[in-house]
């Protein structure tokens, strides 16, 4: 560990109290898959190629669980032995909202697990300095108030990402919304139970908090820069 030169600061200084889950967040900590492999994903000297596939892992494992409610309707099958009825995705379809940069690397493992859902893109990236989020890029389908939507983002820290997107959905008329992640800080999703008791949290895993600059500590530095290997 000696020799490994971090880039961010690692101590964690904003204390912040245990955050008390409300049962509409879902944490994976201790699952033997999901710990595995956001432990190779932390690791520093993990290339980019893997921590990407690993990003589209752990989407496509909390995925199991964020699609567990969707509706279902009955369908006729006749299998290689017998008629029998099966099961489809009922109503309308989904749309996938991966906030830019990071929650790109999301979007493609939702894709293949619900191939008909739609995306709408909300790009923002946090200002350094005051943490606050700065909207660069937003185009979402059509109708999107009328579907389920998915908000995408590896990184929920001080939560002011997710707040902003999930404020601005709610504006253009969105009802039910969702929100996964990889990592998330307390302080985040003490906000989001705050603001959006409605929003389900997804998230693999809680950590313990923030550094000064708003990095999720033990973390995975900045999610952006390792998926799109831009540092
Ligand atoms: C990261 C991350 C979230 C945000 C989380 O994006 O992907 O969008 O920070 O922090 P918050 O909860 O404090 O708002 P960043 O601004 O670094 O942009 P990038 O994805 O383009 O690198
Ligand atoms: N954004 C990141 O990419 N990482 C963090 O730890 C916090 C915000």
């Amino acid at each position: 560990m000696n020799d490994v030169i971090l880039e961010h600061e690692s101590k964690l200084i904003v204390d912040y109290p245990t955050v008390v889950l409300e049962p509409t967040t879902h944490i994976y900590n201790g699952h033997a898959l999901i710990e595995s492999k956001i432990s190779i994903m932390r690791d520093v000297s993990t290339p980019s190629s893997i921590f990407r596939k690993l990003v589209e892992e752990v989407t496509k494992l909390i995925a199991f669980d964020a699609f567990s409610h969707l509706k279902m309707e009955s369908k006729e099958i006749i299998t290689p032995i017998c008629p029998t009825i099966g099961k489809r995705i009922a109503g309308k379809k989904q749309v996938l909202v991966p906030i830019l940069r990071a929650g790109l690397a999301m979007e493609q493992p939702m894709k293949d697990i619900v191939p008909q859902a739609r995306t709408g893109f909300c790009g923002i990236y946090r200002d350094e300095e005051t943490l606050k989020p700065q909207k660069y890029f937003w185009k979402m389908p059509k109708d999107i108030e009328n579907r389920e939507v998915f908000v995408l983002d590896p990184m929920l820290a001080t939560g002011g990402s997710a707040d902003f997107t999930v404020s601005e959905l709610k504006k253009i008329g969105c009802k039910t919304i969702h929100f996964m992640g990889i990592i998330g800080a307390p302080q985040g999703i003490d906000l989001m139970q705050k603001k959006h008791p409605d929003v389900e949290l997804f998230i693999a895993h809680l950590d313990k908090g923030l550094n000064s600059n708003g990095y999720i500590v033990p973390g995975l530095g900045d999610a952006g820069d390792r998926i799109f290997g831009t540092k």
